[in-house]
C-alpha cells in the first residue's frame, strides 16, 4: 500500500498539523480508515459534515445536481440558486433580504467587511478577543491574536479587539469612525464559551443606538449547530448582516452573506464577486440541507447537547478546568496535555478537535444518538482518567 501520510506531507503546503490516519470513508457517524479501523465522528470535519456521512437524502439531492449542472456564472439564471438563496434569506428571518453566495467561511466574512464599508462609508470595526472569522486577509484582520495574524501585519483597515462577554467594553469602543461590530454569538476557535444570556440582545441595541452595523458570524454557531438554526435565534437578535459557511451545502464548500435591504440598496453592481459564488451544485445541497434541518433534527440537536454536556460534568478529574457550549458545539477546557487527549482519543477511535489554548472541542454531526454520546463519554473518562 501507498504510504499516503508520506505522500500527503511531502506534495501538501506544510500549514497542517498531521493526525496521520488515512481516513477513506464515511457511513452515519463513522469514519473508516484504510485498515478498516472505525472512529466515531465527534468533529464534523470541523463543523461541516452536519448530517454525517452518506446522509442519503443530501447525496441524492448533490449527485442529481451533478448530472445536471455544476457551475453557473452568477450573471446567468439558474433555478437552484435562485431556490436556495429565496430559502436561506427566509430561513434568516424576515429582517434579511438578500444573499450573496461565496465558498467557504472567510469569504463570507469577506463580503460582510465589503459590505459594511459601502453602507456606512467608515471602516473601523469592533471584534473581540480570542474571535476566529477565518485566514484571508480581511477575515484575518477580524480575527484576534498574533499566533496567526504577525506574520502580516499591517493588515486592513482600523480592527480593535474588545474583552468579549463585557457590554461596557462595546460602549466604550464605539465612535464616530466605527462602521460596526462583528461578533461570533459562541466562540468556536476561541474556546466555547457562551456569553452571559442577554449579551448579544445588548450589543446589537447598542449597535441600533449608534446607526451602526451588527454582523454575526455564524459559521460555526449557524446552520443548527446550537439547536436552532442560528445560534442568534435563540436570543432573538436580528443584525445587519450574518455569515454561515461550513455544512449549509450539505459538504459542498459553501460561504453565505446574508443582509438587510438597506445594506442591499448600497451594494452597486460587479463590486464583488465569485467564479464558483452560488454555483448551482452547492445551492442544490443547501437546498437539501434547509429541507431536511427541520425540528426534530434541531431538537436532537440540543436534546444530545444538553445530555452529553451533563455527562461531561459528571467527570471528577484534576485536569478538567471547565465544559461548556450550547448545543452540539461543546468544549471541555483542560489544565493541560490537550493534545495528549486528542491522540488518546483518536487511539481509542473517536476524533475530536482542538479550540484555543487548552480545549478539547466536541462538534459531532447532529444525527448522533444517546448510545453514541455513551460511547464517547466512556472513551473520553478512560482517557481522562488514565492522564489524571
Ligand atoms: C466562526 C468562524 N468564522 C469563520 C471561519 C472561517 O471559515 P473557513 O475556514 O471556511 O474559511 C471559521 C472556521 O472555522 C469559523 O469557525
Amino acid at each position: 500500500m501507498k504510504d499516503y501520510s508520506y505522500l500527503q506531507q511531502k506534495w501538501v503546503a506544510n500549514t497542517y498539523p498531521n493526525r496521520n490516519i488515512v481516513l477513506e470513508k464515511g457511513k452515519g457517524l463513522y469514519l473508516f480508515d484504510q485498515n478498516g479501523k472505525k472512529y466515531i465522528d465527534c468533529m464534523s470535519n470541523y463543523g461541516v459534515n452536519i448530517f454525517g456521512y452518506g446522509y442519503l437524502p443530501i447525496n441524492k439531492a448533490i449527485s442529481s445536481q451533478l448530472s445536471k449542472l455544476i457551475t453557473l456564472h452568477g450573471s446567468f439564471v439558474n433555478k437552484e440558486r435562485a431556490e436556495a438563496s429565496q430559502m436561506i434569506v427566509e430561513r434568516c428571518g424576515p429582517s434579511y433580504a438578500q444573499v450573496y453566495w461565496s465558498n467557504s467561511g472567510a469569504e463570507a466574512i469577506e463580503a460582510a467587511l465589503k459590505f459594511a464599508v459601502l453602507t456606512t462609508e467608515k471602516n473601523k470595526f469592533i471584534a473581540f478577543s480570542h474571535a476566529y472569522h477565518g485566514k484571508t486577509l480581511g477575515a484575518l484582520s477580524a480575527t484576534d491574536g498574533d499566533k496567526y495574524k504577525k506574520a502580516f501585519f499591517p493588515l486592513l483597515w482600523d480592527f480593535v479587539h474588545i474583552k468579549y462577554d463585557d457590554i461596557t467594553a462595546v460602549e466604550n469602543a464605539i465612535d464616530e469612525k466605527t462602521a460596526g461590530v462583528i461578533i461570533e454569538p459562541i466562540q468556536g476557535e476561541g474556546g466555547l464559551t457562551p456569553p452571559k444570556k442577554g449579551y448579544l440582545k445588548k450589543v446589537q441595541q447598542l449597535c441600533n443606538k449608534h446607526n451602526i452595523l451588527l454582523i454575526l458570524d455564524e459559521i460555526q454557531s449557524g446552520t443548527g449547530r446550537t439547536g436552532y438554526f442560528l445560534s442568534s435565534h435563540e436570543d432573538k437578535v436580528e443584525a445587519d448582516v450574518v455569515c454561515l459557511g461550513k455544512g449549509l451545502a450539505g459538504g459542498i464548500p459553501v460561504g453565505a452573506t446574508i443582509f438587510t435591504q438597506a445594506v442591499a440598496n448600497k451594494i452597486p453592481k460587479n463590486i464583488h464577486t465569485s467564479t464558483f459564488g452560488g454555483n448551482p451544485l452547492a445551492c442544490a445541497g443547501v437546498i437539501a440541507t434547509l429541507q431536511h434541518l427541520n425540528q426534530p433534527m434541531l431538537d436532537n440537536v440540543r436534546k444530545m447537547g444538553r445530555y452529553f454536556m451533563s455527562q461531561l460534568q459528571k467527570i471528577k478529574s484534576s485536569l478538567i478546568v471547565e465544559v461548556r457550549g450550547k448545543g452540539l458545539m461543546i468544549g471541555v477546557e483542560v489544565k493541560d496535555k490537550r493534545n495528549e487527549i486528542l491522540k488518546k482519543m483518536q487511539e481509542e477511535g473517536v476524533l475530536v478537535i482542538p479550540a484555543g489554548e487548552n480545549v478539547v472541542r466536541f462538534l459531532p454531526p447532529y444525527i448522533i444518538t444517546k448510545e453514541q454520546v455513551d460511547r464517547v463519554f466512556k472513551i473520553f473518562k478512560k482517557v481522562i482518567d488514565d492522564l489524571t
